[in-house]
């Protein structure tokens, strides 16, 4: 029967090899995925740290030669994009590993679809920042190994960049770019400063829920071709069976896991919630808090995250989206009213009498002030003259909005960072 609206979705994974010690696996992964030269990418800060030397040694224990890039950029740019390509044409690779947090894990991606693909990175950005090219077929084997337990990257098909002149984030989406293989290793996570896990755990948390309480894929309008249904096509019965648990896992677990870095089991928890709220996201998306976040961490550069390198100063992805998602989903929660308070009542880890439209937005205050995140936009170095381009930055992530659960207007946006400057 025909329909003017979307009745179908669809749910793609990476297959995740997940347990404290898997990344002992990395050299046999990549073996046999047929890799025999592979580009390990990496950032400076992780790089001290040794893992990536560990898990190059093992690599090259199979026999697979490996070319060490360790210029990953925390939160990466176009050059810095460009930059990792160009070292990965240089060096005729065949295989990609990224060892570190999303920052890694997307410069791999990219660095593989421009060594298969050669295009000016531009090309492949998304609309209307980029020209939205399509990359011609699949790349090359990228084994992803996650050492924050946030982004979710190893699971979903973006790759987050920043646009320093046009002062915008965007990214390149297309389902190639999910990743070959993930190994989930807890371990690695051990040595993360508190102010790290909680970013990245806040940030694990919004993905759920803003998946969780995203338009329902049948409210989007039918494509035109198969090649034309978006990598994020809104709720669906199966992402939220992965957001659900993250929710619930974020609700347990990320105190302990900031409270304590050697905490293994909550730690390990984290981890899990991390790639299956990547899973759950990667298929229904994310929209208002990460759409507000990209002009936050664009805008101005002036904060110097406390427990991160300090040679430039930028907001922690997870912070920046976590401070608009109480006024966030204030304002969606008429649009579903029971699923915000189920995912009050998931993060609670108890059942919450009397729900009301500011149940999500306590409860996400109070998670807030437990792991000792900034009390809003303006701890992030904003003040009130700020809020219009900061507006105009959220509004540029149409791709985002579009699946929210409701409209949202310049109007909507300007009174949910306004209400955001300070959650306390
Ligand atoms: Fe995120």
């Amino acid at each position: 029967m025909a329909s003017e609206h979307e009745t179908i979705f669809t749910m793609e994974a990476t297959p995740v090899k997940f347990g404290t010690g898997a990344s002992a696996d990395a050299g046999w992964e990549l073996a046999r995925l047929g890799v025999k030269r592979v580009m390990l990418v990496t950032d400076p800060r992780v790089a001290a740290l040794g893992q990536p030397e560990r898990i190059a040694r093992l690599i090259e224990a199979e026999g697979i030669e490996v070319v060490f890039y360790d210029r990953a950029r925390v939160e990466p740019t176009i050059d810095s994009m460009q930059d990792a390509a160009d070292f990965a044409l240089e060096n005729d690779v065949d295989g990609f590993v990224s060892v570190g947090g999303g920052s890694s894990m997307d410069t791999a991606k990219v660095a593989n679809l421009i060594s298969t693909h050669p295009a000016p990175v531009m090309e492949y950005v998304n609309p209307p920042i980029g020209e939205g090219k399509k990359p011609p077929s699949t790349l090359k084997p990228h084994l992803a190994i996650p050492t924050t337990s946030g982004t979710g990257s190893e699971a979903t098909t973006v790759a987050v960049l920043d646009l320093p002149d046009s002062k915008v984030k965007s990214g390149i989406s297309h389902r190639y770019l999910r990743p070959t293989q993930a190994i989930v290793d807890p371990d690695l996570t051990r040595s993360l400063p508190a102010e790290v896990t909680s970013s990245t755990g806040l940030d694990v948390v919004c993905h759920a829920a803003e998946s969780f309480l995203s338009k329902p894929f049948g409210a989007r309008p039918r494509p035109e071709s198969p090649d034309d249904r978006p990598p994020y096509q809104g709720s669906n019965p199966i992402a939220d069976v992965w957001s659900a648990k993250a929710l619930e896992f974020g609700g347990r677990y990320l105190r302990r896991a900031v409270a304590d870095g050697e905490d293994v089991e909550a730690r390990g928890f984290m981890m899990l919630a991390a790639t299956m709220a990547g899973v759950g996201f990667g298929s229904a998306g994310v929209h208002i808090p990460h759409s507000c976040a990209y002009p936050i961490a664009s805008v101005k550069h002036s904060y110097q995250p406390p427990g991160y390198p300090d040679d430039h100063p930028f907001v922690p992805h997870g912070h920046s989206v976590i401070v608009t998602a109480p006024a966030a989903f204030r304002f969606t929660y008429d649009a579903l009213p029971e699923r915000h308070h189920q995912v009050a009542e998931w993060l609670a880890s108890e059942p919450i009498g009397d729900p009301s439209p500011d149940s999500l937005p306590d409860v996400l205050r109070q998670l807030m002030k437990d792991v000792q995140a900034p009390s809003g936009v303006a701890a992030l170095g904003y003040a009130e003259d700020d809020i219009p381009a900061l507006v105009d930055g959220a509004m540029k992530q149409q791709r985002l909005l579009a699946i929210a659960p409701k409209e949202v207007r310049e109007d909507d946006l300007r009174h949910i960072i306004t209400a955001s400057m300070a959650n306390w």
